[in-house]
C-alpha cells in the first residue's frame, strides 16, 4: 500500500534537526502533520521516537525502527518495535515514514516512497540549541530527480509545502485526497 515521507526542512541546507531537536518551533506545520497522520501508521527511528512528548504521539500506530530486539515502546498495544526496515516494504496498509534523517535516507535509497510531503521552512533556525546538524540534502536530491510535484505550493507562516509523486508510480487518488484536503484545511 502507499507509503509516504513527510518531512519538514530548512531550506536551501535542507536541515531537520540540531542533535535530537527540531530547530524551530511553527504551530501550524505541527498540526498539518497531526491532520495528515492522525488515525493512520507511522514509522519512525528510535532517536525521533524519544523526541515525542512521553515517546507517544496520540491516535497513531508507530512502528519503532531500532536494531534493538528488546527496545520497550511506551503503549504495548499502538506502538510496534521493527528491527528489519526493509521489511515495511511489504507494509499492507497506508504507511507515513517519519524521520528522522537516518529513516528518510535508507528509504530514500531504496525510492520506497510513493509520495512525499515536502514542507520547507524560510524563517531562522533556533540558535540556542546544542548538537550536530542533520539534513537531507541527499533525499532532496533524490526527491528532485525520481519525484514530480503534482501540487501546488501551499504557503503557511513562513513554511511552503508541496506534493510529490514517484515518477511513473500510480498512486491511491483517495491518499492524495487525504494528504492535500489537510494541507489546505487548517
Ligand atoms: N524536521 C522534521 O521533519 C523531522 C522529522 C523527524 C525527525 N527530525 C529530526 O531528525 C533528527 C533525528 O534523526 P537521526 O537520523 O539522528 O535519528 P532517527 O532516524 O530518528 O533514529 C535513528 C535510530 O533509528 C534506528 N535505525 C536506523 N536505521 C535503522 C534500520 N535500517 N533498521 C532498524 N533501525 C534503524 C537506530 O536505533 P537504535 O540505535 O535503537 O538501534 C538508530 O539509532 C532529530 O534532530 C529530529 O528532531 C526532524
Amino acid at each position: 500500500m502507499t507509503k509516504i515521507a513527510i518531512w519538514c526542512r530548512h531550506e536551501q541546507d535542507n536541515i531537520i534537526g540540531i542533535g535530537p531537536h527540531i530547530p524551530w518551533h511553527i504551530p501550524s506545520d505541527f498540526k498539518r502533520f497531526r491532520r495528515i497522520t492522525e488515525n493512520s501508521n507511522i514509522t519512525c527511528g528510535q532517536t525521533t521516537y524519544e523526541s515525542f512528548p512521553n515517546r507517544t504521539l496520540p491516535n497513531r500506530k508507530i512502528y519503532v525502527l531500532t536494531f534493538e530486539e528488546q527496545y520497550q515502546v511506551s503503549d504495548k498495544d499502538n506502538h510496534f518495535v521493527v528491527t528489519d526496515a526493509l521489511s515495511l516494504q511489504d507494509f499492507s496498509n497506508t504507511l507515513y515514514i517519519c524521520g528522522g534523517a537516518s529513516i528518510y535516507k535508507m528509504f530514500m535509497r531504496n525510492q520506497i516512497p510513493d509520495v512525499i510531503v515536502d514542507s520547507c521552512f524560510h524563517g531562522p533556525l533556533n540558535p540556542n540549541l546544542q548538537g550536530a546538524p542533520v539534513d537531507i540534502s541527499e533525499c532532496i536530491d533524490i526527491m528532485r530527480r525520481q519525484y514530480q510535484q503534482v501540487s501546488p505550493d501551499y504557503e503557511e507562516e513562513d513554511v511552503t509545502t508541496s506534493v510529490w509523486c514517484k515518477k511513473e508510480a500510480s498512486v491511491s487518488q483517495e491518499v492524495l485526497n487525504h494528504i492535500m484536503l489537510s494541507i489546505i484545511n487548517h
